[in-house]
């Protein structure tokens, strides 16, 4: 297939791209570089030892778009979007305008060109409040942030157009927890300031750029009282999105699919585990709830391997090394190559 990924050079986007590659495809790419480095397509690239176009274009550029597009896709896998959940809050005009106007252009440009599979990156987030987990597909949809309301919207507007017309096929994908890095440690994630999520917020307090992790509440009704969530390897995810794009044609208009691994790990388990990964304790404290927190939520994942005969198949431990060795390697990101 040729596909176009938007917001190639982001974290999940160059997993996705080279896992792409790697399975055969011509890839083109483009992204506004306003939250990632061209370094990462450099890298992908050397990774896959194939060729792959990259265009820095905005969402936001209808005419961009339409000429890109007309060149000819069998799909589009569409990353591109702001994902900061306490910026969405204070500034959601952005937010709507890039993740609700910028698909908007690019629903509009793909249906004047005559591309109709997409694949689009939702979020766990869409779920809202949980109060049981494994949460599945048919779950109450709703939102407790701005960027949370910017997925349900563009969801919704999916959801709308393949009503309108029967021949798009579109696989919503929402996602867990992604954490890890490529296990060649060249590509991974690469957060701009003070990392919102723990992950990157974990790896940053090893590598000596932080020096604590604040774990947000200790009082949850979960085993150890610290937060319950899916922690997912971004390999495993990027391998869920060739699945989805590969299985697309059996897809009955828009449907979405979970992509987790089925398995919730608490805050305190994962500091554990990054502190194996790391050879030392990683130091920590903690600190009151953050507001809208869920205290546990994980994936029923039965769907994902029906409909994409997809499974993830990395553990913690997994996680936790290739990500560490991304953030020994790259310890100020990409920027610092
Ligand atoms: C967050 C977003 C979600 C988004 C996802 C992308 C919120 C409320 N939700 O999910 O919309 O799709 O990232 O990956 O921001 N934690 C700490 N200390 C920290 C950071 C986090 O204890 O410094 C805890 C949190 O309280 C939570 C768990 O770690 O229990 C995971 O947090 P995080 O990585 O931010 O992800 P989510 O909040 O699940």
């Amino acid at each position: 297939m040729k596909v176009l990924v938007t917001g190639a050079a982001g974290y999940i986007g160059s997993h996705t791209a080279l896992e792409l590659l790697a399975a055969g495809h011509e890839v083109v790419g483009f992204d506004n570089l306003s939250n990632s480095s061209e370094r990462a397509i450099e890298r992908v690239r050397r990774l896959s030892k194939r060729p792959m176009r990259f265009e820095k274009l905005d969402l936001l550029d209808m005419t961009g778009l339409v000429r890109l597009l007309a060149e000819g896709f069998d799909a589009v896998v569409h990353f591109a979007g702001l994902k900061a959940v306490g910026e969405s809050v204070e500034k959601p005009l952005i937010y709507w305008r890039n993740n609700v106007g910028g698909s908007v252009n690019l629903l509009s440009a793909m249906r004047s060109t005559g591309c109709r599979r997409l694949v689009f990156s939702s979020s766990c987030t869409i779920y809202g409040e949980v109060h049981r987990s494994p949460v599945d597909e048919n779950h109450l949809r709703s939102a407790v942030s701005c960027y949370g309301n910017t997925k349900l919207v563009v969801e919704n507007i999916c959801f709308d157009l393949a009503r309108a017309e029967p021949e798009w096929k579109i696989a919503l994908l929402r996602y867990f927890n992604p954490v890890g890095a490529h296990e060649s440690g060249l590509i991974g994630e690469d957060p701009k300031g003070v990392p919102n999520n723990l992950m990157p917020f974990i790896m940053q307090t090893a590598v000596g750029l932080r020096d604590k992790v604040r774990v947000f509440g200790n009082d949850y009704p979960t085993p150890d009282g610290t937060g319950v969530r899916d922690f997912i390897h971004v390999v495993d995810l990027a391998r869920g999105h060739l699945a989805a794009l590969e299985r697309i044609d059996s897809f009955t208009g828009t449907e979405a699919v979970n992509l987790g691994t089925g398995r919730g790990s608490s805050v305190l388990e994962m500091i554990r585990a990054a502190s194996k990964a790391v050879g030392r304790p990683i130091p920590y404290e903690f600190a009151p709830r953050r507001p809208g927190d869920s205290a546990a939520i994980w994936a029923e994942t039965a769907l994902a391997k029906k409909k994409l005969g997809w499974a993830a198949s990395y553990d913690l431990d997994r996680m936790c090394a290739d990500h560490w060795r991304w953030q020994k390697n790259n310890p100020a990101g990409y920027d610092a190559a």
